[in-house]
């Protein structure tokens, strides 16, 4: 049975599980494909898996609508899709910092989830952070293979998509670490990925996450080759004359603006503030 099948049949018997147990309306990462991540067909076809709930406090999630953090990822939103429609912005974003810790992965992700809600995008999360790649982590999937296989050519991209379960959002995991992020991250093999991933549908949205542009020559390799970059700011790590510098180095890239991260406003802390 091929892996697609495999999916198809988990998918079904998720569905018949659920129809016994109609109560429960809420399914955990597990019977989501957590445990066994249900691959995507390049045709665009997701499994019929029910909404998740991520257990994670910092995800926005499917059902829950009224929080601080998903208040601020729809303004994010709302504003990546102004400018798209009106044809300013394609439909690649890369999201990055200044150093480590400022809330990359955590905008990459919430900003996916938030743009795949409702099932109104094809949104594909792309982790090329292949220094610390987290993104499995806060999307509570199991760590598997990934971009770094897809570039060593051992596996192709619909092999390892994996489907997130929230609307159609699809993550493509970094698959591991490497000793030289840069080397593949600037090969021609990974501007024909992109390329590939960019084109093969109009109306996907394409969300990179990175390692820090200050640090790391990985974010000045890729800043260029995407639509948009989403600069991250967490009050409080990063100082400002890191930002500066960070900024100065995605001076060919189109720099859409800052995400202003964790700041405290009005004396509660751990608020999330966005400038766009
Ligand atoms: N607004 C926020 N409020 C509270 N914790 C946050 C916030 N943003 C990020 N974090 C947490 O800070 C840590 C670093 O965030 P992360 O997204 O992994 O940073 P980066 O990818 O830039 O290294 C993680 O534990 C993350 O969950
Ligand atoms: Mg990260």
């Amino acid at each position: 049975m091929s892996r697609i099948q495999k999916a198809i049949a988990r998918a079904s018997q998720l569905r018949q599980e659920q129809e016994k147990e109609p109560a429960k309306k809420t399914i955990s990462p597990v019977e989501a494909g957590a445990q066994e991540p249900v691959p995507q067909s390049e045709d665009g076809q997701f499994p019929e898996v029910e909404e998740r709930n991520f257990q994670n406090a910092l995800m926005v999630t499917q059902r829950e609508q009224k929080g601080i953090f998903s208040e601020q990822f729809r303004k994010l939103k709302s504003e990546v899709l102004t400018r798209t429609a009106n044809g300013q912005l394609g439909n690649t974003l890369l999201v990055t910092s200044s150093i480590a810790g400022e809330g990359k992965t955590f905008s990459a992700c919430n900003l996916a989830v938030t743009l795949a809600r409702e099932y109104d995008h094809t949104v594909l999360l792309v982790d090329a952070d292949l220094r610390r790649p987290r993104t499995h982590e806060l999307l509570n999937l199991p760590p598997g293979p990934g971009l770094v296989q897809c570039l060593h050519g051992e596996v192709q991209v619909e092999d390892v998509l994996q489907h997130v379960g929230i609307g159609k959002l699809s993550l493509l995991q970094a698959g591991g670490t490497v000793e030289d992020p840069v080397e593949l991250l600037s090969s021609s093999k990974m501007k024909t990925l992109l390329n590939e991933i960019k084109h093969r549908y109009q109306d996907r949205f394409v969300v990179i996450d990175c390692s820090p542009a200050l640090l790391f020559a990985d974010t000045s390799v890729l800043a260029p080759v995407v639509d948009g970059v989403i600069y991250v700011v967490r009050e409080r790590i990063a100082r400002l004359k890191q930002v500066q510098q960070g900024l100065s180095l995605l001076k060919e890239a189109n720099v859409l603006g800052v995400v202003y991260n964790g700041a405290e406003e009005q004396g509660t802390p751990g608020d999330y503030v966005s400038y766009y």
